[in-house]
């Protein structure tokens, strides 16, 4: 069962609570391709997204999960909103509890501003990402997709590669990953990850060929320009040629290796194309798996807060 009012992170989910979000969100899957199947289980809820941040997948497949189970759902428009005449967050967020709002799902770019609402609004709130912290529902479809492509967890090893000091999607990963018995290395150049994280349970590389041999999954993170203060490597040519994924770093990995990536991509940077588009590549499917884990979310928060009532 999941029992608490909001989604901020993994760091303090148990492997039940994880376990319960992906089981949901087996049964919701179906649901997105086949219209007569949705219920209408949201009917009485109302969402709405405060995106500080831009987003695609996120955004989006929230939206589209909140109305394929027939809930209310709004977008804030933060750039329009009275944000820009400088409302707090606190104030934002009390404004939409009293509205009637059920669930707020909020990404923003500092670091705990999702704790913070949670503290002072009634709503259910789910982090879709801050800062450099966490991004909880980008890891629990990873996490769905790796067991629904490997049929578990328990010995696998997964390596997370590319600019993971500032990922929250790595950190995300590497607490649910854990948890559920996979081995995680955090992989990159010495500029872009640190010996530190090693805090998290994992292990960390700066040898990319040493990090892949015998994958059994391989992860690629977006080099995120908008979070560095300066170029940490000399230029992307040279960042691809020595961190790249393509085809023949590949070969060191399992045969049946999974290629993963939360997307955007940079293509050519941190994966090649020919590795995106490759056989390996479950990127796409990650994209409909990240609507059946939100509908999952949004259901189990829903069902908690009827309980309430
Ligand atoms: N993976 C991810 O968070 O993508 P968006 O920024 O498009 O939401």
């Amino acid at each position: 069962m999941y029992g608490r009012k909001d989604l901020l992170g993994l760091r303090d989910l148990s492997s039940d609570e994880i376990m319960t979000i992906l089981n949901t969100a087996k049964e919701m899957k179906e649901k997105i391709d086949n219209p007569s199947l949705r219920t209408n289980d949201l009917s009485k809820s109302s969402i709405v997204t405060l995106f500080y941040e831009n987003s695609t997948r996120t955004k989006m497949s929230f939206m589209l999960a909140g109305e394929y189970q027939g809930a209310i759902v709004k977008d804030l428009g933060v750039s329009t909103s009275s944000v820009s005449k400088g409302e707090s967050l606190i104030d934002t967020g009390i404004t939409l509890d009293q509205m009637g709002t059920n669930i707020m799902i909020i990404r923003h770019q500092l670091t705990g501003a999702a704790h913070i609402l949670a503290k002072n609004v009634k709503a259910s709130v789910i982090n879709a990402g801050d800062g450099s912290n966490e991004h909880p529902t980008q890891a629990l479809l990873d996490l769905y997709t790796i067991m629904e492509r490997k049929g578990g967890f328990n010995g696998l090893k997964v390596v997370i590669l590319g600019d993971i000091s500032h990922s929250r999607v790595a950190r995300s990963n590497a607490f649910g990953l854990t948890k559920l018995g996979a081995q995680v290395t955090l992989a990159g150049p010495s500029t872009l990850v640190s010996s530190s994280m090693q805090s998290l349970g994992v292990k960390v590389s700066t040898d990319i060929a040493g990090a892949i041999h015998d994958a059994d999954v391989v992860m690629g993170l977006r080099i995120q320009f908008e979070r560095q203060k300066n170029m940490p490597f000399p230029n992307l040519r040279e960042y691809s040629s020595l961190f790249g994924v393509n085809d023949e770093i590949l070969k060191y990995a399992k045969k049946d290796v999974l290629v993963m990536h939360p997307g955007p991509v940079n293509r050519g940077v941190e994966l090649s194309t020919e590795v995106i588009d490759g056989k390996h590549s479950v990127i796409n499917i990650q994209v409909k798996n990240g609507v059946a884990v939100r509908m999952a979310i949004l259901k189990l928060l829903s069902e908690r807060s009827k309980r309430e009532v």
